[in-house]
C-alpha cells in the first residue's frame, strides 16, 4: 500500500513528539521532529553571541545561516534520531529550559524558517514520513494525507514539561516552565510568518484527559484509514 505523510502540528508540550515517534515506528515511517532543528540553530545562536537575555542580533544570525549545518542520524540502538549540529550531536543539550526560552523569538525570523522548511520539504520527498512541529500541515506539507493538530490545557502541558526535565535532573521551578509554555504559545500564534494554527483540514485531538495509549489508538486508527483510502 502507498505511504503517505503525516504532519501532527499543536502547541508546545501536547505530546506531538511522542504519538509521532509511536506512529512512524509502528508504520515504518521516518519520524522527524522539526522543533529539534529550531532548537539547534537556536543553540547555535547561544554559542555565538547572537543571541542572551537582553540581545539579539538579528542581522548575525541571518549572515550565519550558512554556516548552519543541520543533520538527523540514528544509530541502530538509539530510539531515535540525534540531531548534529555541525558534525556535533546535539540532541541532549538543545533540550533545557534555557533553548526554550530562546528558541521561539529565533523561530520568527522569516530566513530560519525558509532554510528550515526546505530542508524539512527535502525530507518528506518520498513520503513515509511524520514531522511534527507547527506550521507542517500548514507550509511544510500543505498536501499531507493526514493532518493532525493537539492541543492540551497549558497547565497540563507545563506538568507534563516540569516533570520530564525534572527527570532530566534540571533544577527549575514549576512556575517557570509554565511561564516558558504561555510565551512561547504566544510568540507562536503571533508571528507574522507560518503562525501556529489548525489547518483547514487537520483533525484536532485534546489530550488533556487521554492517556498515551488511548492517544496512540486513535491517531493509528486515523493514519489505517487515510492509508487505505477509507477517508
Ligand atoms: O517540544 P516542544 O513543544 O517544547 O517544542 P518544539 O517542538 O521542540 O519546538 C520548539 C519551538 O520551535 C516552538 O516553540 C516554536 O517556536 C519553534 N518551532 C516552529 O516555529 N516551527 C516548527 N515547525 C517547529 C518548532
Amino acid at each position: 500500500m502507498g505511504k503517505i505523510t503525516i504532519a501532527i502540528d499543536g502547541y508546545s508540550s501536547t505530546g506531538k513528539s511522542t504519538v509521532a515517534k509511536q506512529l512512524a515506528d509502528y508504520l515504518g515511517y521516518v519520524y522527524v521532529d522539526s522543533g529539534a532543528m529550531y532548537r539547534a540553530v537556536t543553540l547555535y545562536a547561544m554559542q555565538n553571541g547572537i543571541i542572551s537575555k537582553n540581545h539579539f542580533d538579528t542581522a548575525k544570525l541571518k549572515e550565519s545561516l550558512p554556516l548552519i549545518h543541520l543533520k538527523f542520524y540514528k544509530e541502530p540502538n538509539w530510539g531515535k534520531a540525534h540531531i548534529f549540529l555541525n558534525g556535533k550531536d546535539v540532541e541532549d543539550k538543545i533540550r533545557n529550559l534555557e533553548v526554550s526560552k530562546f528558541v521561539s523569538p529565533i523561530a520568527t525570523i522569516h530566513e530560519v524558517r525558509a532554510k528550515l522548511v526546505a530542508q524539512q520539504k527535502q525530507m518528506g520527498l518520498e513520503k513515509g514520513v511524520v514531522m511534527d512541529g507547527r506550521d507542517i500541515g500548514t507550509i511544510v506539507f500543505p498536501q499531507a494525507e493526514l493532518k493532525i493538530f493537539m492541543n492540551a490545557s497549558a497547565k497540563e502541558r507545563a506538568q507534563r514539561r516540569y516533570k520530564e526535565l525534572l527527570e532530566r535532573g534540571e533544577n527549575i521551578q514549576y512556575i517557570e516552565v509554565l511561564k516558558n509554555i504561555q510565551d512561547r504559545d504566544h510568540i507562536d500564534t503571533t508571528r507574522e510568518d507560518s503562525p501556529l494554527v489548525k489547518a483547514a483540514d487537520a483533525i484536532e485531538i485534546d489530550n488533556s484527559e487521554m492517556n498515551l495509549e488511548d492517544q496512540f489508538h486513535t491517531v493509528l486508527q486515523l493514519a489505517k484509514d487515510r492509508i487505505a483510502g477509507r477517508v
